[in-house]
């Protein structure tokens, strides 16, 4: 089955085109390369560098390949950015997406898995976080992802266009062997953050808030390992490959890690003290995201292999320590 990944040079779109081609599926990738490293991409992909919104350049590449299914991860993720440039990530999220499907429904490609967020769900109304709960964003970001499961629900009704929408918590870690991992510019989240304060690249990190209603005063989040859900995006391509239905998954550990506590478990498995101090909220923060993962376990059949957020950590560090400039390319 030949799989094309669109953003498959970023973090998650990495981990999954290797997963891929170890699972023995064939792969094409597309990135424009703006956050993404060629240097994250098996080399037994092959790579089309472009735009998800260059309708040509699409063309050139539905043409050229035989397409099965389609995982889209390529799109813009940086919440406080999409407060202060919402325009950016409709233009490119939810743009990209009309463009993506336009494309598709030419050529008769008829299944996509893409990457959705916890974001669309909002400040939660209970814990842990259901499928079926209300969708409220509360940042550009979260919308922007909204949008494209809703476009994608009126292009199965009208096209047959069948996707799988799969709602990420915090994702983390480095695949075991350390030859690839996260490396973002900015790097905006906590534990690469943590790791590059462990490396002496930043003085000490900054805790956003002690004043949350949760165990420590810090807020909450659900962490799972790249890997597990670079699985999870095969798990449901297949399933599409196979005449499943539209569907949308949570993929989380269902379990909360606070701020602190993750501060500790890096402690740990990096051995090194980590300064860090209190500083203010940051705007837009939930004070707990946990998510109920059951579907995806009991629908797709996936099992996440990291349990463990200290040995999730330590896949992080192994990569930060093989790759002190990450990619070297930014
Ligand atoms: N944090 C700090 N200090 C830092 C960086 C982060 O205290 O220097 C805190 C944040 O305030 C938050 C927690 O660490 O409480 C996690 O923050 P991240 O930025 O790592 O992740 P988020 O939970 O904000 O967001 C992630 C993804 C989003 C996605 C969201 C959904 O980055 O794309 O999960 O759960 F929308």
């Amino acid at each position: 089955m030949s799989i094309l990944v669109l953003g498959g040079a970023g973090y998650i779109g990495s981990h999954t085109v290797d997963r891929l081609i170890e699972k023995g599926y064939d792969v094409a990738v597309i990135d424009n390369l703006i956050t993404g490293h060629r240097l994250a991409v098996n080399s037994k992909a092959r790579f089309y560098q472009g735009d998800v919104r260059d309708r040509n350049f699409l063309e050139q590449v539905f043409n050229a390949e035989k397409v099965d299914g389609v995982i889209h991860f390529a799109a813009f993720s940086i919440v406080p950015e999409s407060m202060s440039d919402p325009l950016k990530y409709f233009d490119n999220n939810t743009g990209g997406m009309i463009t993506l499907l336009e494309a598709m429904q030419a050529h008769h490609i008829k299944r996509i898995v893409f990457s959705s967020t916890a974001a669309t769900y909002g400040e939660p109304k209970q814990i842990p976080i259901k499928e079926t709960d209300p969708q409220v964003p509360t940042n550009p970001y979260g919308e922007s992802k909204l949008a494209m499961e809703k476009i994608m629900k009126w292009a199965d009704a009208a096209y047959g266009i069948k996707f799988i929408a799969l709602r990420y918590f915090n994702v983390a870690g480095a695949k075991a062997d350390g030859s690839i991992g996260e490396d973002h510019h900015p790097e905006t989240h906590l534990i690469p953050i943590i790791l590059q304060v462990a490396q002496g690249k930043r003085d000490k990190l900054k805790i956003f808030g002690d004043d949350y209603p949760t165990k420590d005063g810090t807020n909450v989040r659900d962490y799972v390992h790249v890997v597990d859900l670079a699985d999870a995006h095969i798990l449901a391509i297949q399933r599409l490959l196979d005449g499943g239905a539209s569907d949308a998954f949570n993929l989380g550990s269902s379990t909360g890690f606070s701020n602190k506590e993750i501060l500790e478990a890096a402690r740990k498995a990096t051995g090194q003290a980590i300064p860090a101090e209190m500083a203010p909220r940051r705007a837009g923060d939930p004070s707990t995201l946990i998510a109920d993962s059951t579907k995806a376990r009991k629908v797709l059949g996936w099992q996440p292999q990291y349990d463990d957020v200290e040995k999730i950590i330590a896949t992080a560090w192994n990569w930060t320590n093989s790759h002190p400039k990450g990619y070297g390319d930014k």
